[in-house]
């Protein structure tokens, strides 16, 4: 039996590993967006979290499996350590989705054998033999990842991946944790995986990798010329450190230079038939959601989705594009769902307008969602004669954030100049109802109206972010103002838009603090992030008696 597809499969994993970048922390109904959003995008997996690591997240892959796990959607996958009980949260989380699978890991390099799971290799290849094992009494789609595979012995990666395919893995996963390996040696890891694992035809082989060196996305495309149907990515490359392999570079690559790949995968040059299932059209959309959603922001530079990515600042290029855009451009800005500019509604459009353009962006809200946006939209056409789809998109993004309203601005003030010490007055309602009001003096406005906040809300924090982008050109563009803060060893984001940027700032602030003081009054749960690897080390005892 081949089970090799003839296309790339997408892996998503920006909710999984994505969210373990510091400060990206996300609520389950936000999860939810994305997860939806991910299934316009038409991704084939979406890894929709680490069910054991917390009932925060138990509950969003729950969530994720009942609500978009449904018929004709993505696979629904949660993430498991080798251990009973994580393969059993796993299972249970997953249980709603039509197309399910556990995804089961444990480390195989001697590095992490000897100081992380203080393991003998024969331990470890009889706890993935009999995990993977365990996960297919719950389900038939079950995925292998021997970690930290690229530093592993491959002899000794090649005697795991034998006998969990012989035990039931669908999927097996070669990770470069550490984002170490090279595009050459990446190739001939798969390569030396189809040559000596001699069952390994029954398996799709995935992979998965980290860019500390900036090299996940070419070290996946070199991985896909050895043999390599599966890829595990983020949407803008969120992750770990400096992050997994994007989603939308890959996936633009392959589209892009498919003549170029499709030998690699048993098609003819020349065909044109899409070598993944994604709907490029999405992917500018995708990565403004999450870009706004985890707070973290895109670099100008950013490849496909980057501000900059289609704009000419050459006078030689400009010339170029405009008598023939091949001349400069290798993709057509409006395939990653970049529109023009179109200016669509004005102060005086009706619901109904607002509510089918909304559709048309691919926005599908609730009564809620959609009163609260209408109300946005209309206090922005008193202020902006023009609404164009970009503004939409900022006010939708900004109210489908689901950051609890614990404290609220009710009002800010600030006054400032060349000759006034910049002042700010605020009035919050506290999560118990009161109205607080308070003043401060800063360096800037900005300053002044975060030392008010502070001086009400009374939760130490230090600003390590502040950012300000506009929306569109124009006096009476939205601001959109993104910042994050840290508390202790903790990271937390906030972002919000209006077309006063002191309100937006005083905003994106508050839903930072808000974010801040759910966590600190929430019941203590096990993190997947900080302390992921206490629960390892912990955990493998536990793995040991399963
Ligand atoms: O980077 C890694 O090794 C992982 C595994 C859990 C697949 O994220
Ligand atoms: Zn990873």
């Amino acid at each position: 039996m081949n089970t090799q597809p003839d296309r790339i499969i997408i892996f998503d994993t920006t909710l999984r590993d994505g969210e373990q970048s510091p400060g990206a922390t996300l609520n389950v109904d936000e999860k939810l967006v994305i997860a939806r959003q991910l299934a316009r995008l038409r991704v084939d997996v979406i890894e929709a979290g680490f069910a054991f690591a917390s009932p925060g997240d138990f509950e969003a892959v729950q969530k994720i499996a009942q609500q978009v796990g449904v018929e004709g959607g993505p696979i629904i996958c949660s993430l498991a350590r080798a251990i009973r009980q994580d393969i059993q949260a796993a299972a249970e989380a997953l249980k709603p989705a039509v197309n399910a699978r556990i995804h089961t890991f444990i480390s195989t390099s001697d590095i992490h054998l000897e100081f992380q799971l203080r393991k003998s290799r024969a331990e470890v290849l009889s706890i993935a033999e009999e995990m993977v094992d365990y996960a297919k009494t719950f389900m038939e789609d079950v995925e292998f990842s021997p970690m930290d595979a690229v530093r592993s012995d491959p002899e000794f990666l090649y005697q795991v991946l034998e006998r969990t395919i012989a035990a039931g893995a669908t999927t097996v996963n070669i990770p470069d944790t550490v984002g170490y390996t090279t595009p050459s040696e990446f190739g001939a890891l798969i390569q030396g995986i189809r040559a000596n694992v001699p069952n390994i035809h029954q398996a799709v082989i995935s992979v998965h990798g980290h860019n500390d060196l900036g090299l996940a996305v070419a070290n996946f495309l070199e991985a896909v010329k050895s043999g390599a149907r599966q890829l595990e990515c983020t949407i803008n490359g969120i992750g770990e450190r400096a992050g997994n392999a994007a989603l939308e570079e890959l996936v633009m690559a392959l589209h892009v230079r498919r003549q170029y790949f499709n030998p690699y995968v048993g098609r003819a040059a020349e065909s044109e038939e899409p070598l993944t299932a994604i709907d490029t059209r999405q992917l500018y959309k995708t990565s403004r959601l999450v870009s706004n959603l985890t707070g973290i922001l895109v670099q100008p530079n950013k490849a496909i989705v980057g501000a900059n990515a289609f704009a000419h600042e050459s006078g030689i290029h400009q010339d170029g594009v405009l008598k023939n855009k091949l001349t400069y451009e290798i993709m057509d800005a409006q395939s990653i769902g970049l529109t023009d500019n179109q200016i669509v509604l004005g102060k005086h459009s009706g619901r109904n307008a607002f509510r089918t353009r909304l559709k048309e962006l691919g926005f599908d809200l609730g009564d809620q969602e959609l009163n609260r946006a209408f109300l946005r939209f209309k206090e922005l056409g008193d202020k902006k004669k023009e609404i164009s789809d970009w503004d939409l998109e900022a006010i939708v993004n900004d109210e489908i954030q689901q950051v609890p309203e614990l404290f609220r601005l009710e009002l800010v003030q600030v006054s400032c100049g060349d000759r006034a010490r910049p002042t700010a007055t605020v009035t919050l309602r506290t999560p118990e109802g009161q109205e607080l009001t308070d003043a401060a003096i800063g360096t800037g406005p900005v300053d002044a109206v975060y030392r008010a906040i502070n001086r009400v809300v009374e939760i130490p924090n230090e600003l390590i972010e502040f950012s300000v982008q506009s929306v569109t050109a124009g006096i009476d563009a939205i601001g959109e103002v993104t910042i994050r803060l840290r508390h202790g060893d903790r990271v937390f984001s906030g972002h919000a838009a209006n077309t006063d940027i002191i309100v937006a700032s005083a905003e994106a602030y508050i839903h930072a603090l808000n974010r801040l003081y759910t966590t600190l009054h929430r019941p203590t749960t096990i993190s997947a992030k900080p302390e992921q690897s206490a629960i390892v080390a912990e955990s493998y005892s536990i793995a040991g008696e399963a």
